[in-house]
């Protein structure tokens, strides 16, 4: 008789004691998590963790917001129960995010045209859309990413059975867009394909488009039939302002572009762990809108029955009551002002004081959460090695990692680094 093992490998039928997995290789190291790690791993009191993409406060800590926490009281003293959501969510929720992103004046949100479903968070809801699209997009199948992207966009579109392209986005030379690249290479994309594009705080970069660019960019996607799907896990959190931040989508769906819209609660919210988001389809009328939430509901129920309960209730608690919603654009506007400030002092730190070579006027036109400092692989090396100071190998510093305690130890290694002193 076989053994157990033996039946589960066929391949190793022979090979009495090979484990199932022995041929599986490892993979390599998440590069954001990996950083974290080796700040974890340092003992010295000066270091400092500038990779991960989480907001810290003054002192360097996770921040809860209060109007999370007035939330949460407020559920808790409600003693809902905990039954199982529908397939796409708390419907309250779905209602009050979309309100959110397209503005209460929106066509297609006042005609009942906008199809959705609550999502694990804003990864979940691009990967929802991604498989949406891949089986019912009838145009190519192929998503034009900007050039650098997130890190997870091209496994999650490709995954998903996306295919995977690139267009222009950053010029290194300048530390800002490379407008003339991304205009050239989206007039060259295959016509009725996919562009992905980060509706505010580009992450790596923190490079946006301007509104007259964005203008130029949707002419583009027209002319070339481009299907337009928005990232934006950063609406409020890029410049305090949750209708400045959502200027892009809705301008595009002014338009008349129909889009596609993977929104996270993460940042502006700080529910992180909660994983809630929102993933959203414009359709042509209130018929497809039915039959696009049909089908959604049949990619969703695979992949995980139906989402989790407690973030979306936080979310529509603050959404949905006048005073909670008012606390909460203020709290936005807080972390995102704090982080703005870091931004000037850093400039005036490296310009100024320290006349550090270079141009570093990048760090406070950049926008949202990351900045793109423009230091090389070896800067950042020597920097991690020498002063105890984690960011990934590209640059990208988390701003929220900085604060008065320590961004003059910073800006002082930054220079040390950029003098080939450290
Ligand atoms: C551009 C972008 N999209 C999506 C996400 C998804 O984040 P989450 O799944 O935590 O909402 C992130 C998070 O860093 C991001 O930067």
């Amino acid at each position: 008789m076989l053994s157990l093992r033996s039946r589960a490998l066929p391949l190793a039928r022979n090979l009495r004691f090979i484990s199932t997995w022995s041929y599986v290789p490892a993979g390599p190291p998440d590069p954001i998590l990996g950083v974290t790690e080796a700040f974890k791993a340092d003992k010295d009191p000066r270091k400092i963790n500038l990779g991960v993409g989480a907001y810290r406060d003054e002192n360097g800590k996770p921040f809860v917001l209060p109007s999370v926490k007035s939330a949460e009281e407020r559920i808790h003293a409600a003693k809902q129960d905990k039954e199982y959501l529908p397939i796409t969510g708390l419907a309250d929720f779905t209602k009050l995010a979309s309100k959110l992103a397209y503005g209460e004046d929106s066509e297609p949100l006042r005609n009942g045209f906008i199809a959705s479903t609550q999502s694990i968070s804003g990864t979940g809801a691009l990967r929802v859309g991604a498989a949406f699209l891949a089986r019912h997009y009838p145009g190519v199948k192929t998503v034009y990413l900007p050039v650098p992207s997130w890190g997870n966009h091209t496994p999650l579109f490709r995954d998903s059975g996306i295919e995977v392209k690139g267009y222009r986005y950053f010029d290194k030379k300048t530390v800002g867009l490379d407008f003339a690249g991304l205009k050239e290479d989206l007039e060259a994309a295959a016509e009725n394909s996919i562009v992905l594009l980060h509706a505010c705080a580009h992450n790596p970069t923190g490079v946006d488009p301007t509104p007259e660019q964005w203008a130029e960019i949707s002419q583009i996607v027209q002319k070339r039939s481009l299907f337009p799907f928005f990232d934006m896990a950063y609406q409020g959190f890029a410049s305090g302002d949750t209708t400045r931040d959502a200027y892009a989508l809705r301008y595009f769906v002014k338009q008349g572009h129909q889009v596609a819209l993977a929104q996270s609660f993460a940042k502006n919210m700080g529910l992180y762990g909660e994983r809630v988001g929102l993933f959203s389809l414009t359709t042509g009328s209130q018929d497809e809108r039915a039959r696009v939430d049909s089908q959604i509901k049949i990619v969703v129920r695979p992949m995980y029955s139906n989402p989790p309960i407690h973030g979306a209730r936080i979310a529509s608690t603050i959404l949905g009551d006048p005073q909670l919603y008012g606390q909460w654009l203020t709290e936005v506007k807080g972390m995102a002002d704090r982080i703005i400030s870091m931004r000037e002092v850093l400039y005036n730190t490296l310009t100024h004081e320290l006349k550090t070579p270079g141009e570093w006027g990048h760090i406070k036109s950049q926008i949202g959460m990351f900045s793109f400092t423009g230091l090389t692989a070896p800067q950042t090396k020597a920097l991690a090695e020498n002063a105890h100071i984690y960011m990934t190998s590209d640059g990208r510093i988390s701003m929220a990692g900085l604060n008065s305690s320590n961004i003059k130890y910073f800006a002082e290694s930054v220079d040390a680094a950029v003098r080939g002193r450290l």
